[in-house]
């Protein structure tokens, strides 16, 4: 699985995910479809995606009891997706249930992985409202292990984080990490950030680039800058 850049497409309808995917003569990034534009659009935005040539990240992030999960996932499977993902908070059985709802009669399925905590969630947070009271670090980590011992892909973590989820769960474990920023530009309100040169670096295998692109003056100058800066 080679190292790419996943463009958030974090639009509210059809219309204009498209009009930002025309921009794209050549190439065809690798696209996030959200829980803004899927609820908006229905799966028919996923095909009609996919049917452009995209390899598709579908950002659902499922937390339900392992049957009601394992049957949603056998829906999103038939969608013919690449990538998509669960909360890691909803137990190593629910992620295994997961896992073999996804996978399809011929024994291929998309890659699964889980979200560990999300960056919105900070130690306070944690302590005061979920009653965890353990460093983030640690719950990241434990996570990760519940996510790769339910057989999963990898997990959604900071670029900050790859290198002590790969030292621990293996290099072929996959890192996909938002909060990606150019040197130059605006932090918005990611905080735990990192640029494309370092996020490689740090050995992420996947980022997960939204605003960056989405709101460039030039979008194809700015995804092929992500290209440069962490691929080639
Ligand atoms: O615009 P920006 O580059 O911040 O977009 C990052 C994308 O990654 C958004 O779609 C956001 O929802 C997603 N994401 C994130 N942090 C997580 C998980 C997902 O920023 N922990």
């Amino acid at each position: 699985m080679g190292k790419d850049v996943i463009v958030a497409c974090d639009f509210s309808s059809a219309q204009q995910v498209f009009d930002f995917l025309d921009k794209f003569e050549e190439r065809k990034p690798f696209v996030k479809i959200g829980m803004e534009l899927f609820y908006a659009e229905g799966p028919q935005i996923v095909r009609k995606i996919k049917k452009r040539g995209h390899k598709i990240f579908l950002d659902l992030k499922l937390h339900d009891i392992p049957n009601t999960v394992k049957k949603s996932m056998s829906v999103l499977s038939s969608l013919d997706i690449d990538m998509c993902n669960v909360h890691a908070a909803g137990t190593i059985n629910m992620m295994t249930a997961a896992l073999e709802g996804l996978t399809r009669d011929d024994g291929s399925r998309p890659l699964l992985i889980a979200v560990t905590q999300l960056t919105s969630t900070d130690r306070e947070t944690m302590e005061r409202d979920l009653l965890i009271h353990d460093e983030m670090d640690k719950v990241v980590m434990h996570y990760a292990h519940n996510a790769l011992t339910a057989g999963l892909d990898g997990v959604v973590c900071s670029p900050q984080e790859s290198g002590k989820v790969h030292q621990e769960c293996g290099n072929s474990f996959l890192t996909v990490t938002p909060g990606v920023r150019f040197k130059d530009g605006d932090a918005g309100d990611q905080k735990r950030i990192m640029n494309p040169a370092e996020a490689k670096k740090a050995g992420s295998d996947y980022i997960v680039v939204g605003r960056p692109i989405t709101s460039a003056a030039d979008p194809v100058e700015a995804y092929e800058r992500c290209i440069r800066e962490f691929v080639d």
